[in-house]
Protein backbone atom coordinates (compact mmCIF):
# COMPACT_ATOMS: atom_id res chain seq x y z
CA UNK A 1 0.00 0.00 0.00
CA UNK A 2 1.28 3.60 -1.00
CA UNK A 3 0.42 6.33 0.74
CA UNK A 4 0.99 10.39 -0.54
CA UNK A 5 1.36 12.54 2.30
CA UNK A 6 0.92 16.14 0.33
CA UNK A 7 1.62 19.81 2.52
CA UNK A 8 0.93 23.03 0.99
CA UNK A 9 2.17 26.77 1.73
CA UNK A 10 4.04 28.00 4.99
CA UNK A 11 4.36 24.51 6.47
CA UNK A 12 7.94 24.14 5.72
CA UNK A 13 8.02 26.90 8.71
CA UNK A 14 6.61 24.49 11.36
CA UNK A 15 8.60 24.69 14.35
CA UNK A 16 9.32 28.47 13.92
CA UNK A 17 5.42 29.64 12.60
CA UNK A 18 2.78 30.94 14.99
CA UNK A 19 4.14 28.20 17.94
CA UNK A 20 1.07 28.95 20.45
CA UNK A 21 -0.79 27.97 17.07
CA UNK A 22 0.89 25.11 15.41
CA UNK A 23 3.25 24.00 17.84
CA UNK A 24 6.88 23.39 18.14
CA UNK A 25 7.48 20.56 15.88
CA UNK A 26 9.08 21.01 12.41
CA UNK A 27 7.76 19.04 9.16
CA UNK A 28 10.81 17.34 8.91
CA UNK A 29 9.78 15.81 12.48
CA UNK A 30 6.84 15.04 11.42
CA UNK A 31 7.86 13.48 8.00
CA UNK A 32 10.68 11.00 10.63
CA UNK A 33 7.59 9.72 12.70
CA UNK A 34 5.29 8.89 9.43
CA UNK A 35 7.86 7.61 8.25
CA UNK A 36 9.29 5.09 11.51
CA UNK A 37 4.88 4.19 12.04
CA UNK A 38 4.52 3.14 8.57
CA UNK A 39 7.63 1.06 8.37
CA UNK A 40 6.52 -0.11 11.65
CA UNK A 41 2.93 -1.19 9.60
CA UNK A 42 4.37 -1.88 6.39
CA UNK A 43 3.14 0.78 4.62
CA UNK A 44 4.93 2.63 1.92
CA UNK A 45 4.71 6.45 2.19
CA UNK A 46 6.03 9.85 0.27
CA UNK A 47 6.13 12.85 2.27
CA UNK A 48 5.93 16.27 -0.13
CA UNK A 49 5.98 20.03 0.53
CA UNK A 50 5.15 22.97 -1.48
CA UNK A 51 4.37 26.79 -1.42
CA UNK A 52 2.77 26.12 -5.06
CA UNK A 53 -0.68 25.42 -5.91
CA UNK A 54 -0.06 24.01 -9.10
CA UNK A 55 2.86 21.67 -7.89
CA UNK A 56 0.14 20.62 -5.71
CA UNK A 57 -2.23 20.02 -8.35
CA UNK A 58 0.55 18.28 -10.17
CA UNK A 59 1.22 15.65 -7.83
CA UNK A 60 -2.67 14.97 -7.17
CA UNK A 61 -2.91 14.51 -10.82
CA UNK A 62 0.37 12.17 -11.08
CA UNK A 63 -0.46 10.01 -8.04
CA UNK A 64 -3.13 8.33 -10.39
CA UNK A 65 -2.29 4.86 -10.41
CA UNK A 66 0.75 5.19 -8.11
CA UNK A 67 -0.51 5.80 -4.54
CA UNK A 68 -3.83 4.22 -3.08
CA UNK A 69 -4.57 7.16 -0.78
CA UNK A 70 -3.40 10.73 -0.69
CA UNK A 71 -3.22 12.91 2.80
CA UNK A 72 -3.18 16.43 2.35
CA UNK A 73 -2.53 19.67 4.69
CA UNK A 74 -3.39 22.23 1.72
CA UNK A 75 -2.40 24.83 4.38
CA UNK A 76 -4.17 28.51 3.01
CA UNK A 77 -5.35 26.47 -0.25
CA UNK A 78 -7.88 24.78 1.78
CA UNK A 79 -10.04 27.78 2.02
CA UNK A 80 -9.22 29.29 -1.28
CA UNK A 81 -8.38 26.65 -4.16
CA UNK A 82 -10.69 25.40 -6.60
CA UNK A 83 -8.21 23.76 -8.59
CA UNK A 84 -7.03 21.88 -5.83
CA UNK A 85 -10.63 20.42 -5.24
CA UNK A 86 -11.30 19.65 -9.04
CA UNK A 87 -7.52 17.67 -9.14
CA UNK A 88 -8.83 15.64 -6.07
CA UNK A 89 -11.87 14.70 -7.66
CA UNK A 90 -10.49 14.11 -11.13
CA UNK A 91 -7.99 11.24 -10.00
CA UNK A 92 -10.58 9.81 -7.94
CA UNK A 93 -8.04 8.75 -5.25
CA UNK A 94 -9.58 8.40 -1.54
CA UNK A 95 -8.29 11.54 0.20
CA UNK A 96 -8.12 12.64 3.60
CA UNK A 97 -7.86 15.84 4.73
CA UNK A 98 -6.01 17.27 7.36
CA UNK A 99 -5.27 19.87 9.32
CA UNK A 100 -2.72 20.98 12.74
CA UNK A 101 -5.05 23.38 14.33
CA UNK A 102 -8.54 23.43 14.55
CA UNK A 103 -10.00 25.32 11.80
CA UNK A 104 -13.11 25.41 13.11
CA UNK A 105 -12.45 27.16 16.73
CA UNK A 106 -10.29 29.68 14.29
CA UNK A 107 -11.20 32.93 12.52
CA UNK A 108 -14.18 32.49 9.82
CA UNK A 109 -12.57 32.36 6.72
CA UNK A 110 -10.81 28.93 7.78
CA UNK A 111 -14.05 27.60 8.87
CA UNK A 112 -14.60 26.62 4.87
CA UNK A 113 -13.01 24.35 2.93
CA UNK A 114 -13.12 24.05 -0.70
CA UNK A 115 -11.79 20.39 -0.68
CA UNK A 116 -13.77 18.98 2.02
CA UNK A 117 -17.03 17.95 0.27
CA UNK A 118 -14.62 15.48 -2.31
CA UNK A 119 -12.63 14.01 0.70
CA UNK A 120 -13.28 10.94 2.28
CA UNK A 121 -12.61 12.70 5.47
CA UNK A 122 -11.31 15.23 7.48
CA UNK A 123 -8.45 15.43 10.64
CA UNK A 124 -8.44 19.10 12.47
CA UNK A 125 -6.85 20.25 15.79
CA UNK A 126 -4.76 17.34 16.61
CA UNK A 127 -1.47 18.80 16.42
CA UNK A 128 1.40 16.90 14.74
CA UNK A 129 -1.10 14.33 15.68
CA UNK A 130 -3.18 14.51 12.78
CA UNK A 131 -0.54 13.29 10.54
CA UNK A 132 -0.15 9.95 12.62
CA UNK A 133 -3.81 9.76 12.92
CA UNK A 134 -4.73 10.52 8.91
CA UNK A 135 -2.08 7.24 8.68
CA UNK A 136 -4.30 5.25 10.28
CA UNK A 137 -7.69 6.20 8.86
CA UNK A 138 -5.82 5.55 5.06
CA UNK A 139 -4.80 2.32 6.22
CA UNK A 140 -8.26 2.02 7.14
CA UNK A 141 -9.68 3.05 4.34
CA UNK A 142 -8.29 -0.10 2.33
CA UNK A 143 -8.79 -2.60 4.84
C1 LIG B 1 -3.55 24.65 8.58
C2 LIG B 1 -4.76 25.57 8.83
C3 LIG B 1 -4.92 26.57 7.70
O1 LIG B 1 -6.03 27.41 7.96
C4 LIG B 1 -3.68 27.44 7.60
O2 LIG B 1 -3.78 28.32 6.50
C5 LIG B 1 -2.42 26.65 7.55
C6 LIG B 1 -2.29 25.45 8.37
C7 LIG B 1 -3.30 23.69 9.77
O3 LIG B 1 -2.60 22.72 9.56
O4 LIG B 1 -3.78 23.95 10.88
O5 LIG B 1 -1.44 27.06 6.91
O6 LIG B 1 -3.81 23.86 7.44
Amino acid sequence: MKILFLNGPNLNLLGLREPAVYGRVTLAEIEAQIRSKANELGVNVDFRQTNAESELVDWIQQAREVFDVIVINAAAYTHTSVAIRDAISGVGIPTIEIHLSNVYSREEFRHHSWIAPVCKGQITGFGANSYLLALQAAISIQL
